[in-house]
């Protein structure tokens, strides 16, 4: 049932809090079917386009205060670094993973800001969410006039393979940004994902959409790959026909590839300084990468080519006797990498779909080893979303690879998680497993060994307070009551 404060929604509004790209979607009540996505960020290094999501970015002034999000936090720390006025401001990016990687997850876990200085995680979350929020909130009331923040029911996404700690952390981290606990729902990442898939155009939607039709769905991201299996029950809800899972194969692991390799071709020191010292060159190094990572595919490039800044040259001559050439030579790559002109590095495509290769061996392994179960045998279509599911190479592994199924991607495969999350929130769902439901908690009360456990009536009340959900059972024929225990960090 929903609670009183989501009947009064007059809105739901949707964050994708990536672990590379984060941003917000919402629709009103009146016109559900209208998603809308926040338009107007700038991408940034002085790009003038409009985009929909912003780098998952976060600045913090010297007193360790929020300054900036996204774009904006990588353009100002880039352009104080460039006057050598950065020192004491902290960039921190990539900090979803911890929470997928740390095995026990507490409040206290703690991540590392671009200078490799540590700080505790939490904050970072829940400056994120805050900021999403408030520009979402700004973005509406120039919209709309009258609105209140307590019209909003909140959806915040979380990857289907995060444990019950990481989602726990996710939904302390956003009622510390002000998200009030009644108005919040979690929602799994490749199920937002699936009921999104409604709007998929008329060529393929049947595959999702027919009563009985059944469809894999994989949510491949900068830094999970989360995959879904659901069924279209009659009623038009959908049923899940497979355990959700997944595991660390999202872009980011391409780049980290990449770094490795220029880690051994220029020396860690080099790169360690280049990061410290000349950080606009550093950004240079990541753009250009995730420019060229994207066009990649083995059939089409012969080569990718990167510049090598003069800093970099300079700072891998300062730590190395040895010139790049021998360097290349040394490692024994030279008929894979080679040098062009000055300031040039071309990399042979063999070398390139290495980067790809280990986390995309992973995914496929995976893939390959659910759609031999048994069950799974009615499976036939594969819906490829997020940004790392927009690559051409990955797109021809699975194609090639896994045979007997369609391969489906989405226009917009990267931002459909975020629109799908705007209408996932089903109320009244029938089972615990529907989607939209998450474990809060659970309540372990005694029964009678007496009285058979059919004639055992038990009484459930609900209280919502100020800030959180309290649940009692009470066992009316022994009169023993138990109380609810939030799965918070166990
Ligand atoms: N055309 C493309 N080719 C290769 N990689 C791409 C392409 N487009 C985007 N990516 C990569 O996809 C990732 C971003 O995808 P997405 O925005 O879905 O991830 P996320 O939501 O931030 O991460 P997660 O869902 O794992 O928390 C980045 O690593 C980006 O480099
Ligand atoms: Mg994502």
């Amino acid at each position: 049932m929903a609670s009183k404060a989501q009947s009064n929604t007059m809105m739901v509004a949707a964050f994708d809090f990536g672990t590379t790209y984060s941003g917000y979607a919402y629709s009103f009540s009146h016109d559900p079917n209208t998603i809308q996505t926040n338009q107007n960020w700038y991408a940034g290094g002085g790009a003038s386009r409009l985009v929909s999501l912003t780098p998952t970015y976060v600045l913090l002034n010297p007193k360790e205060r929020f300054d900036k999000f996204g774009f904006e936090a990588e353009d100002k720390y880039a352009s104080l670094a460039e006057g050598g006025k950065h020192h004491g401001w902290r960039l921190f990016w990539r900090f979803k993973m911890v929470l997928h990687s740390t095995k026990h997850l507490t409040k206290d876990v703690e991540v590392e800001d671009f200078c490799g200085k540590k700080m505790k995680a939490f904050p970072l979350f829940v400056m994120s969410i805050k900021y999403l929020k408030e520009h979402l909130f700004a973005a509406i009331t120039r919209q709309t006039t009258g609105f209140e923040e307590t019209d909003i029911l909140y959806v915040l996404t979380v990857p289907a393979i995060w444990d019950d700690n990481a989602k726990c952390f996710m939904r302390e981290a956003a009622v510390t940004a002000g998200v009030d606990p009644r108005r919040l729902k979690l929602a799994l990442e490749p199920e937002c994902a699936s009921v999104q898939c409604e709007t998929l155009s008329m060529a393929f939607k049947g595959a999702v959409t027919v009563q009985g039709s059944q469809f894999m769905v994989v949510d491949l991201g900068g830094g999970t790959a989360d995959i879904s299996v659901h069924e279209r029950k009659a009623d038009g809800t959908l049923k899940e026909i497979h355990i959700s899972s997944g595991g660390p194969w999202g872009g980011i692991f391409v780049d980290e590839n990449y770094m490795k390799m220029l880690n051994e071709l220029f020396g860690e020191k080099a790169i360690t300084e280049l990061r410290k010292t000349e950080m606009n060159d550093y950004f240079d190094v990541i753009r250009e990468f995730e420019h060229k990572k994207r066009s990649f595919d083995t059939e089409k490039t012969n080569q990718l080519i990167v510049r090598i800044s003069a800093s970099l040259r300079d700072l891998a001559e300062k730590y190395s006797s040895k010139s790049l050439e021998e360097r290349i030579g040394t490692l024994q790559i030279d008929n894979v990498i080679a040098k062009k002109g000055k300031d040039k590095l071309q990399f042979d495509t063999a070398i390139v779909k290495a980067w790809f290769e280990r986390p995309i061996d992973l995914l496929m392994r995976h893939l390959k080893s659910i759609l031999a179960e048994p069950k799974m045998r009615s499976v036939h279509t594969v819906i490829l979303v997020g940004g790392f599911g927009e690559s051409p190479y990955v797109q021809r592994r699975i194609k090639s690879e896994i045979t007997g199924v369609r391969l489906i991607v989405p226009s917009e495969a990267g931002l459909t998680v975020l629109k799908g999350a705007v209408r996932t929130t089903h109320e009244n769902p029938e089972y615990t497993t529907d989607p939209g439901c998450e474990l809060l908690g659970t309540i372990r009360l005694e029964c009678s060994k007496d009285i058979p456990l059919q004639h055992q009536v038990l009484e459930t009340t609900f209280m919502f307070g100020d800030t959180e959900l309290l649940v009692k059972k009470k066992n009316m024929s022994t009169g023993k009551v138990a109380y609810m225990d939030f799965e918070c960090f166990k």
